[in-house]
């Protein structure tokens, strides 16, 4: 008998997700031209092998422009779709549903890849043939010390954004995509809109919350328009600007009531990305009193994540209503078989192995429940036959 919330499957609009268990986008910057190829079908298949009921795909560009980095993925073209409908299927072939997160980067567009440096391209730090490209924001506040200041979108341009992502999503349809998520978090475009740190626009796109939230909410409808009505929406907000002076959860709150109304199906809720720093608590599910406060105050199915690292911290998030599902970004990387080993944490009664290798698993795990653990340091510690 099933008793986990965790492994319990949830069905949003004609998607049944198998498990709560999500793998939040994690860009890898590692794709020329936004072309995804065998890195992410391992990098993104390996979490369906390990039971995962969801897999966001990263940061994918709506537009070239749009990109935080040149290594990022893509979505601009019919010619991307191939690539990223290779991963959905074998995603899909493992019983694991497909979500992609389609971005744009607005003034932290043009960004070295971490490993390459931190801060924007510049023609003295461009890998060859890598030119650092102008960026656009809101209003022209750069994204931090030492970028360049973005220009401001005028509204004609706003629509080629908005556009852009409705593009895109019909793409993301077309590669078979369960579920889209439109980014509208840390510190990039849409977010840029939301943020009184970065919106300073006196339009009628700035100045009060209803006006800052006006043209992320023009590409949720455009996005919504564009997407099957039997597949869900996400989007995903930062619940709190890192500084106090920014974005607060009540005014998140009223964006996920403004979200609820236009068809969106559930919340993302992460934080930070504008103005530096994070004046708020950290720790363990740090952000998981903001999955709750939406999900309770703007009555919308939630996502929470946030070093959400042990299984019976995941399920307690599920079973006690503060989520409906589980995000995991960086604890998914270090164990793609997270869901493996909760489902055997939890005694979940809930089939997570791969079919080729369950019943052997299977088999192992009874012996070693009869054995014990290792305690070593003798690497032999037999049960010799009665
Ligand atoms: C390598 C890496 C790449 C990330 N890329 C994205 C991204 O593409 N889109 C996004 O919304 N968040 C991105 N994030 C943030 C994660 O989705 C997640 O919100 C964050 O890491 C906190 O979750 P965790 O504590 O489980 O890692 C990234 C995080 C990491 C570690």
């Amino acid at each position: 008998m099933n008793t986990a919330a965790l492994f319990t499957p949830l069905t949003l609009r004609g998607v049944t997700l198998p498990n709560r268990l999500v793998v939040a986008p994690m860009c890898q910057y590692s794709v020329t031209d936004g072309f995804v190829g065998d890195y992410h079908l391992v990098h993104l298949g390996r979490f369906a092998l390990g039971g995962f009921g969801l897999v966001i795909v990263e940061a994918t560009g709506v537009t070239p422009e749009g990109r935080i980095s040149h290594g990022d993925v893509g979505l601009w073209s019919d010619d991307h779709v191939p690539g990223l409908a290779r991963v959905v299927d074998f995603l899909h072939a493992e019983g694991t549903a497909a979500g992609i997160q389609l971005a744009h980067a607005g003034a932290k567009a043009s960004t070295l890849r971490p490993w390459d440096g931190t801060g924007p391209v510049t023609s003295e730090n461009a890998r060859p043939g890598e030119a650092p490209w102008p960026t656009v924001s809101a209003s022209a506040v750069p994204a931090g010390p030492g970028w360049p200041a973005p220009h401001p979108l005028t509204v004609t341009e706003m629509g080629e954004v908005r556009d852009a992502f409705a593009a895109a999503t019909l793409r993301s349809s077309a590669a078979g995509f369960d579920v889209v998520e439109v980014h509208a978090a840390h510190g990039y475009l849409l977010h840029q809109f939301l943020s009184p740190l970065s919106n300073h626009r006196e339009d009628a796109y700035g100045g009060s919350l209803e006006a800052r939230m006006r043209f992320p909410l023009e590409v949720v409808d455009a996005v919504r328009a564009a997407w099957p009505a039997d597949k869900p929406l996400f989007v995903r907000v930062s619940s709190v600007d890192g500084s106090r002076d920014g974005m607060t959860v009540e005014d998140t709150v009223a964006f996920a009531r403004e979200l609820k109304a236009r068809g969106v199906d559930a919340v993302h809720t992460s934080g930070g990305g504008l103005g530096g720093g994070w004046e708020h608590p950290i720790g363990y599910g740090y952000q998981v009193p903001f999955a709750a406060q939406v999900r309770a105050d703007a009555d919308i199915p939630t996502v929470a994540v946030g070093l959400i690292v042990d299984a019976h911290q995941a399920e307690a998030i599920v079973a006690g209503g503060a989520a409906d599902l589980v995000a995991i970004a960086r604890e998914a990387q270090d164990d793609p078989n997270f869901a493996v080993h909760a489902a055997r944490e939890l005694a979940a009664d809930y089939d997570v192995y791969p079919v080729q290798a369950g019943p052997r698993l299977a088999s192992r795990d009874r012996l070693l429940g009869t054995l014990g653990p290792w305690t070593g340091p003798d690497p032999v510690q037999v049960r010799q036959p009665a």
